[in-house]
């Protein structure tokens, strides 16, 4: 030791920053930028020239206001205030200031008692009121608790809600941020960034659904993803070789048992080279996949973006001629230990990368694959300190620590952009495990790998509600636990609500079998019959990923997403809406046979029972290992088809669960498309409102085509009808049906063919 010990450094006070621009996007966004005025980040969609506002000066500066939002700049306290046009303040006293090292921060008001929700893909509970989030793409292992802070997502944006009225911001940092949501209860919030810009986006209400549409227009709606996405799919680490994905195949079948599609993890690849296959293992790749298409399967890959270093792998190769590959501050290329064990990483943050990227999903799956799964894509290696490339490690725009919370998302538009190239006029599928706000443009996301423990699949629920509240609708779990072995009623709880999950994917690293017969004949029955609603329930959860695409409302949905007065609704984190009509209750207590379950405002039938119950309160649900509590709402027809051993295989037979009020009618809307084409964008839908009434016990329900563009090989409807009446008749289209009686419930069947 020499001796001195230093001084340390003297923080050095921030500097403000004035408030540069503010601009409206589009109705109800408005974009404030602080400090020097730069573009937009990857997360936002370009959205035109915006809404040109009426501008006041005051002697302070500029307040500009356009229909619904007001915002004053002042100049001498280099401060903005947002607020509602005859709604009052939203946020207020918004000042940035940068520090010698480049960090910024953000800090802002809102109203006192506000709750926050979304910031993407968080452990804990739904309400994030108090904490701290920090954006910083990371492979979290499996071990993430409550307390952790950082999982594979990055999604700077939160919803703050106060007595039934919402707004969003997104913070439009790419770099290592964090938001402080309200930690002394004053309702004081702050935005922290390593650098890069200070810009805001303010997303106005007043629903949350107005927040969510907002959110969509301005970081990319979900395009309608192809309905063999939407059945259940059975993965492990790995299935390998080729034969036992045949009998796997060949089990679901004999077992009947639905099932769309089975993926391969790493070990299908040669040495883990992406885009190559084990031949020992697979010496016949198209033929499995003509094969396993033929029983109904799909098939899916798993792609990673590091690529191994190797002189006789083409794609290293090729990568390392064009200079492709990101490089350390010196200019070598850069290399990480991951599955290979030297591998180079593609820098997605040029366009000429993208493009070879593209390229090389295109090559991939024109062999007959149906999708692609993008994993350690934050990007993960197994390097110490950080588990990810080192933040100097330079990409055509800078260094990583500038670009590593979007490089899966740049990953995520050039993988899609192959697979359209190499299948124009259908839907493309990836999945994704990192991903930053916008991913939802690209990717289903699940939430990577969790535990077999009970205390994730609870987690599961806020999860992926929060994620659906950050604009990102396709969401779900590894279906049973990754890491660790379940038991088998864990198997079966996490099975009830995967089938009321947007992605339905069981998935295991354990060399126990986890498949939906692996726990014995019990289990198997009652993942069969879960598995097989999922499937007849197809109809009406179709037609909610169609409202998700088109308005950001995700599917899985908060309470407090249609019932934001309800104080109830702010801090429920165990049960959800599947669309605005069922309500799920899962248990995810081991032992568990009853639970409490919160109904908000109306009347919803238990759908096993028949039972009404009224809203605004809770009742104890009677829930024994086969069954999941589940209701709907009155007023709703939920509508289901008969389904065969996959989604190819739907029968003619369309039934109308009908939940009639005592007043007024019961109404859906039934969307249909081919369910793979992008057809359905010129029009080739068939959209149908589907409306009963009841008068004097007579059951009256009328079907009106809404939008006719689409022809259906419907053949029956059945119709079961749930009144608080006697039902006597029922008629359908202006024709008496035969009607029977099944407990309380009026049932009848009719030829419309
Ligand atoms: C990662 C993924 C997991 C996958 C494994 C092997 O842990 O999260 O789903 O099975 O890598 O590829």
């Amino acid at each position: 030791m020499t001796g001195r010990i230093s001084e340390p450094d003297q923080p050095s006070p921030p500097t403000p920053l004035a408030p540069a621009m503010v601009t409206f996007p589009a109705t109800g966004i408005t974009r404030i930028r602080f400090g020097e005025e730069g573009p937009d980040s990857f997360a936002v969609v370009p959205t035109g020239d915006g809404i040109p506002p009426s501008e006041e000066r005051l002697s302070t500066g500029p307040a500009y206001a356009t229909e619904d939002l007001r915002v004053s700049v002042d100049r001498n306290r280099d401060r903005v205030d947002v607020s509602r046009i005859g709604g009052g303040p939203i946020l207020t006293e918004l000042r940035a200031s940068r520090k010698d090292d480049g960090s910024i921060t953000i800090d802002g008001r809102v109203e006192q008692g506000s709750s926050y929700y979304g910031g993407g893909e968080r452990t804990g509970f739904l309400d994030k009121t108090g904490e701290m989030l920090e954006n910083w793409n990371t492979d979290a292992n499996g071990d993430h608790t409550s307390a952790t802070r950082r999982l594979y997502q990055s999604h700077p944006f939160v919803i703050v809600l106060c007595r039934g009225r919402a707004f969003g911001i997104l913070f439009d940092n790419v770099q290592r941020t964090y938001m402080v949501l309200d930690r002394s209860g004053n309702g004081d919030i702050a935005f922290g960034a390593t650098g890069g810009p200070a810009g805001l986006f303010v997303l106005e209400g007043p629903t949350v659904k107005d927040v969510l549409r907002r959110l969509a227009d301005l970081t990319g709606h979900m395009p309608l993803p192809p309905l063999w996405s939407l059945g259940y799919h059975q993965c492990r680490w790995s299935y390998h070789p080729a034969d036992r994905v045949r009998e796997l195949a060949r089990t679901f079948r004999e077992k009947d048992v639905p099932c769309d599609a089975i993926w391969l993890d790493i070990d299908y690849m040669d040495r883990y080279r992406c885009f190559t296959w084990d031949r020992k293992e697979f010496p016949d790749p198209e033929g499995l996949i003509a094969d396993l298409q033929e029983d109904g399967f799909d098939l899916v890959t798993i792609v990673d973006p590091g690529i191994s270093k190797s002189v006789r792998y083409p794609v290293w190769v090729e990568g390392l001629e064009r200079g492709y590959f990101c490089t350390t501050p010196t200019g070598e290329v850069y290399l990480g230990k991951v599955w290979p064990k030297r591998a180079g990483f593609p820098d997605f943050t040029r366009a000429d990368v993208r493009d070879w990227w593209a390229g090389l999903n295109a090559q991939w799956i024109a062999q007959g694959l149906a999708g692609i799964w993008n994993d350690m894509n934050e990007p993960a290696t197994f390097d110490k300190p950080d588990n990810t490339l080192p933040d100097d490690v330079m990409h055509a725009t800078g260094a990583h620590a500038t670009v590593h919370n979007i490089y899966a998302l740049l990953e995520a538009a050039a993988t899609v952009d192959g697979l359209r190239q190499a299948r124009p006029d259908e839907r493309p599928f990836l999945l994704t495990r990192a991903g930053f706000t916008g991913i939802q443009r690209y990717a289903a996301v699940w939430t990577g790998d969790n535990g077999a423990i009970w205390e994730h699949l609870l987690m599961a629920m806020p999860m992926c509600l929060n994620l659906g509240l950050s604009g990102v609708p396709f969401v779900g779990t590894d279906v049973g636990g990754f890491n660790y072995h379940p038991s088998a009623e864990l198997f079966v709880r996490w099975t009830q609500l995967g089938a009321f999950s947007p992605f339905f994917r069981a998935h295991t690293r354990e060399k126990e079998d986890q498949e939906p017969w692996s726990f014995g004949p019990e289990v198997e029955d009652i993942c069969r019959r879960y598995i097989r609603l999922r499937y007849e329930l197809l109809p009406y959860t179709y037609g909610c990923f169609r409202e998700a695409s088109l308005t950001g409302v995700p599917v899985m949905r908060a309470l407090l997403v249609e019932h934001p007065d309800d104080p109830e609704t702010l801090r429920c984190d165990d049960q959800y809406l599947w669309g605005r009509d069922l309500l799920v209750a899962p248990v995810y207590l081991p032992g568990r046979r009853h639970r409490l379950v919160y109904l908000p405002a109306g009347t919803w039938t238990d759908w096993w029972t028949g039972e009404r119950h009224e809203g605004c309160c809770h009742i104890v649900a009677y829930a024994p290992l086969g069954t999941l509590p589940l209701y709907a709402r009155e007023g709703a027809i939920i509508p289901a088809r008969n389904y065969g051993a996959s989604t190819k295989e739907r029968g003619d037979e369309l039934t109308l669960h009908v939940f009639a009020p005592t007043e007024g009618e019961a109404v859906c809307e039934v969307y249909d498309d081919d369910g793979r084409s992008l057809a359905y964008e010129h029009g080739d839908y068939q959209l149908t409102r589907i409306i009963c009434t009841i008068n004097d016990g007579v059951a009256d329900v009328r079907r009106e085509v809404v939008h006719d563009g689409y022809a259906d090989e419907l053949r029956f409807i059945s119709l079961r009808v749930h009144a608080p009446v006697e039902v006597v008749a029922i008629r359908l289209d202006g024709r008496d049906v035969a009607m029977e009686r099944d407990g309380a419930v009026a049932v009848g069947r009719a030829s419309v063919s």
